[in-house]
């Protein structure tokens, strides 16, 4: 069976990006792949963190991985930071990563940009990324459409740490959604949509209230044409809203385009909120269950058993080809 892994920071609430872009996505694949999704923490702390915050966040991702849909029993959930292997792993490959090309990334370059104070984590965030990937012998990477720069990096430093030292690395290919991949801001649709938006109408969290999700979709930015169409040139804001109303509601871009031919937005947005709250409402009921309970920790400490045997086992053979610590029988 071929590997799947991925993983979501817990640097606030999630986004129906994030949902759309990637949760959405491991709950279709988790029945046919030997999946492994995680918790990345330790990418979390390349920014400054409050640290009470950053627990609260881990849990509550965590709960929300479940309560979208995933099966702790098909797919293994776990915290990176309850893994060592990865900030090892990391180590290995940063030592074979080079200060340019890590530059060159364009979250990089985001992130820093008009910065004085910048991270060495910020720079060396993708070498961590990668050992994620790496030491699981992953086939398939399930992301949205911003992480595949991190992706072809991956690639890069698995096929020269197997040209320079033993070939053991498996060449991950990246998987991206062909609807979802880039779920975009409400307030400013040329964006894409992001839990660190200082705008908090920009963004629909999976814990929102209902009455906050209407009001924030009954202001998403659209324009003065009146007309329901996907055009993502001309008419960025409706086709982000067409994009989501298309995913939650199971129905094609042109059903849509017909259902609202000749009515206003003001239809099609309270439509849409009623879906967004359709498709919502069930996950935030099992998230409550779950968030505060034992039955999280025993899926969370089960998921890191596994994926620390898991690893620790690619770890070995890392060492053994870098020729790191003293042979043994
Ligand atoms: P993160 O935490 O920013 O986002 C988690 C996942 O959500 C996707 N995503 C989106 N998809 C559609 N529209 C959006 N507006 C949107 N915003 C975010 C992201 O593409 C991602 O799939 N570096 C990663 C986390 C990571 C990782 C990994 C991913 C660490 N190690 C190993 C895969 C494999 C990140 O910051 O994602």
């Amino acid at each position: 069976m071929k590997t799947i892994f991925s993983g979501i920071q817990p640097s606030g609430v999630i986004t129906l990006g994030n949902y759309l872009g990637a949760i959405k996505q491991f709950i279709e694949l988790q029945h046919e792949y030997d999946c492994y999704f995680c918790v990345v923490d330790q990418h979390a702390i390349t920014v400054p963190q409050d640290r009470l915050e950053l627990r609260k966040n881990i849990r509550s991702l965590a709960a929300l991985y479940i309560a979208a849909g995933l099966d702790h029993k098909k797919a293994t959930l776990f915290i990176q930071s309850e893994v060592p292997a990865h900030a090892q792993a990391s180590w290995m490959l940063q030592c074979i990563a080079y200060i340019g090309e890590l530059e060159r990334m364009t979250q990089f370059k985001d992130k820093s940009a008009g910065k004085e104070a910048v991270s060495a984590g910020l720079l060396t965030y993708p070498p961590l990324m990668a050992a994620d990937i790496l030491l699981y012998g992953t086939h398939l990477v399930p992301v949205g459409e911003d992480q595949k720069q991190h992706l072809e990096l991956t690639r890069d430093l698995a096929e020269r740490f197997n040209r320079r030292y033993n070939d053991i690395f498996t060449i991950p290919d990246v998987r991206i959604p062909k609807v979802g991949a880039r779920i975009m801001s409400l307030q400013e649709p040329t964006k894409k949509m992001s839990k660190s938006d200082q705008n908090k109408k920009a963004f629909i969290t999976l814990l929102d209230e209902p009455k906050q999700i209407e009001k924030k979709i009954k202001s998403a930015v659209t324009d003065s044409d009146g007309l329901v169409k996907f055009d993502r040139e001309n008419k960025p804001g409706v086709s982000n809203l067409l994009a989501i109303y298309s995913i939650l509601g199971n129905k094609t871009i042109e059903e849509l385009e017909n259902q609202y031919a000749g009515k206003g937005y003001g239809e099609f947005k309270a439509d849409l909120a009623e879906v967004v709250l359709q498709a919502l409402t069930p996950i935030q009921e099992r998230y409550r269950e779950l968030v505060d309970s034992k039955e999280l920790d025993d899926i969370l400490d089960e998921g890191a058993e596994k994926a620390r045997a898991k690893a620790n086992r690619m770890l070995k053979k890392m060492e053994n080809a870098m020729g790191l610590g003293r042979k043994r029988s």
